[in-house]
């Protein structure tokens, strides 16, 4: 009896230890993917290089494919860096995520501050879209071919793409069309982020996508990037998720992580795999949704403490590589084991309901500047309302509901 406990317990701890995220994600037709660079892939940190095999069958690069670093001079392009991912993913077979085509940030200042007109701009557009995707014409799975276009409210943000043409619809019709055209084999999606809830950011993207599909431009998939606070999952997550899918055909979460004030308590370790666990399921939960990309491994190497001074704490594996119970949480969103109880659940999203409610009511703190690349805006903001330069323009005030709550907020 004793040696048949023993062997089951064994039996068991394999199977536990065997499974991994991709494995976890495949079981229900999904994938799982991270992010990476050349100097994860050629650096000294090897631990990341092989988290990521081991774990993930889909990767984004972090940085390489952005504008400014594949097209940092009108026609100059620079293709090393992605090249170094390509090539990588391909030769251990993983999928990629192609991030991203045309976005306001990190856009190199020849287009950022060029003098253009529509024609001008439209030929700059077609070129740069025709020829990264040309370059990868049946190696990239999935295309961000526009980026964070919306502004918190659903309209367009301010850019150098939307202030020539005049609004979004037209040159995100140039870009979806030159794209199509140069790999008709890609999944092309529009990614933003804060489309985490119901408001008028994921309104504005559904009616968008509703209406360029309607006169065929080439939209599949609608990518909400979900960087989100531990806690702070909004309830509408999951409809939220649902409606981009229905409006686009596809989804995706393609960026996933939650952060934390830092350093995080072990009650915000325990919120945040409840979390993961919520926004991977939502995606489990829906057939047209394609899949879940975490944006990192490591807690050490997240953008987040670059942008929100003392938060972080965000990713699956902490600073020295240690799993944290965030990912038991993903691999309980896959529909793997997990130790949370339906009790358990219910008290944090209660705990969840009164953190929302005081950062909500404390709301907006004022003036001050996030870091350059910032994002700012969204349920429960609280942070900086502008930022010196890069992704963040504060520039909702509108009505929020959540659970019995209702706040004004107003900046
Ligand atoms: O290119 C410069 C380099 O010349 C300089 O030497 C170096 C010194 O710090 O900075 C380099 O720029 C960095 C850039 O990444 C490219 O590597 C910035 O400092 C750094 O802040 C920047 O951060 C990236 C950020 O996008 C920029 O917007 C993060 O690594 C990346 O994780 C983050 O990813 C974005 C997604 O693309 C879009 N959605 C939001 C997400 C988080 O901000």
């Amino acid at each position: 009896m004793k040696v048949l406990s023993a062997a089951a317990a064994f039996l068991l701890a394999s199977t536990v230890s065997a499974q991994t995220l991709k494995s976890a994600a495949a079981s229900k037709g999904k994938y799982v993917g991270t992010i990476t660079d050349p100097a994860y892939i050629n650096g000294s940190d090897r631990t990341y290089n092989t988290i990521a095999l081991n774990e993930f069958n889909y990767v984004s690069a972090e940085n390489s494919m952005k504008w400014d670093a594949i097209e940092p001079s009108n026609g100059g392009f620079s293709w090393n860096n992605a090249d170094t991912v390509v090539n990588w993913a391909q030769q251990n077979n993983m999928k990629i995520r192609g991030h991203t085509l045309v976005w306001h940030s990190q856009l190199p200042s020849w287009v950022a501050n060029g003098s253009w007109s529509k024609s001008t701009l439209t030929t700059v557009i077609q070129n740069h879209v025709r020829t990264v995707m040309t370059r990868y014409k049946g190696k990239i799975a999935q295309w961000d071919v526009v980026n964070e276009i919306f502004d918190e409210s659903g309209g367009a943000r301010s850019s150098v793409f939307s202030r020539v043409f005049g609004g979004l619809d037209e040159f995100v019709t140039i870009a979806f069309n030159a794209a199509r055209a140069a790999d008709p084999s890609a999944i092309l999606c529009i990614n933003d982020y804060n489309l985490d809830y119901s408001g008028g950011k994921a309104t504005g993207m559904v009616n968008l996508v509703k209406r360029l599909k309607a006169n065929g431009v080439p939209i599949d998939c609608i990518g909400s990037q979900a960087h989100l606070m531990v806690g702070q999952v909004s309830s509408s997550f999951s409809s939220t998720l649902s409606s981009l899918c229905s409006a686009a055909g596809k989804c995706a979460i393609t960026e996933l992580d939650i952060r934390a004030k830092t350093p995080i308590s072990s009650s915000g370790l325990s919120q945040q795999q409840t979390d993961y666990t919520t926004a991977v399921r939502a995606c489990v939960n829906l057939s047209n949704c394609l899949g879940v990309t975490v944006w990192g491994i490591t807690d050490s190497r997240s953008w987040i403490p670059q942008v929100f001074s003392g938060e972080g704490a965000a990713l699956p594996w902490d600073g020295s590589y240690n799993k944290k119970p965030a990912y038991s949480g993903i691999i309980a969103g896959f529909g793997g084991s997990s130790g949370t109880t339906q009790q358990q659940t219910t008290t944090r999203q209660q705990t969840s309901t009164t953190r929302q409610q005081t950062t909500t009511t404390n709301g907006n703190t004022g003036g001050n500047c996030s870091a350059r690349w910032g994002q700012c805006g969204g349920q429960g903001w609280s942070g900086p309302t502008c930022c010196s330069q890069g992704t963040c323009t504060f520039s909702n005030g509108r009505r929020q509901t959540f659970a019995s709550i209702v706040v004004e907020m107003t900046f």
